[in-house]
């Protein structure tokens, strides 16, 4: 390798040499597929996938459900929001991020200037189906079934949507493939 080669930085590669497409936010209710449709995106477009749920985990060394249940969900939120914010991210990065996080502070403007984001939107049913038995790792779920279920994500919906519509594009997340995605990012 050549001197010139070697002083170019670590994370230099072809994707910022064609411009890329830079920070990708996945935002949208839990069970939505932000991490599925994230990991295949991220494959797709050759960039890595961050998961911010498991960043925080990581960081407080210990899973959400005994962040929750230790600290409470004030104490989570600015967690989160401080996870976001102080994250060293490559130049191009795919990243999930959890339900609540765009919806607290001023995260979803911070997302949206440092980046695009995208919104995967379900209805209340569907993601009701998908999380009845998905709510292990999901404090903010458990004990709720059925149509509680469907009520409480109505309820939360309702006051969510207007930080996930702020989103760079919001798409249907029913049938979503990671083409689809690319494409709506580079209309
Ligand atoms: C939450 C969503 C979860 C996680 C936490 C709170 C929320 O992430 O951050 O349990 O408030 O919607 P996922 O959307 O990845 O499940």
């Amino acid at each position: 390798m050549s001197g010139a080669e070697n002083i170019l930085p670590a994370n230099n590669n072809l994707n910022i040499a064609e411009g890329g497409l830079g920070l990708i936010f996945l935002i949208g209710f839990m069970g939505c597929g932000k991490t599925t449709l994230g990991r295949k995106l991220a494959n797709r477009l050759g960039y890595p996938f961050m998961d911010l749920d498991h960043v925080l985990e990581e960081q407080a060394g210990m899973s959400i459900a005994d962040y929750f249940s230790n600290f409470g969900e004030d104490a989570f939120r600015k967690l989160e929001s401080e996870v976001l914010k102080q994250t060293v991210y490559p130049e191009h990065a795919v990243i999930s991020t959890g339900g609540g996080l765009p919806c607290f502070f001023d995260n979803i403007d911070w997302i949206n200037a440092h980046g695009k984001s995208v919104y995967i939107k379900l209805s209340s049913k569907t993601l009701a189906d998908r999380l009845e038995h998905e709510k292990t790792k999901r404090p903010l779920l458990r004990e709720k079934h059925g149509d509680t279920l469907i009520a409480f994500i109505d309820e939360k919906l309702a006051e969510r949507e207007g930080f996930y519509n702020k989103a760079t594009v919001v798409t249907d997340g029913l049938g979503l493939t990671a083409m689809k995605v690319e494409a709506l990012l580079k209309l």
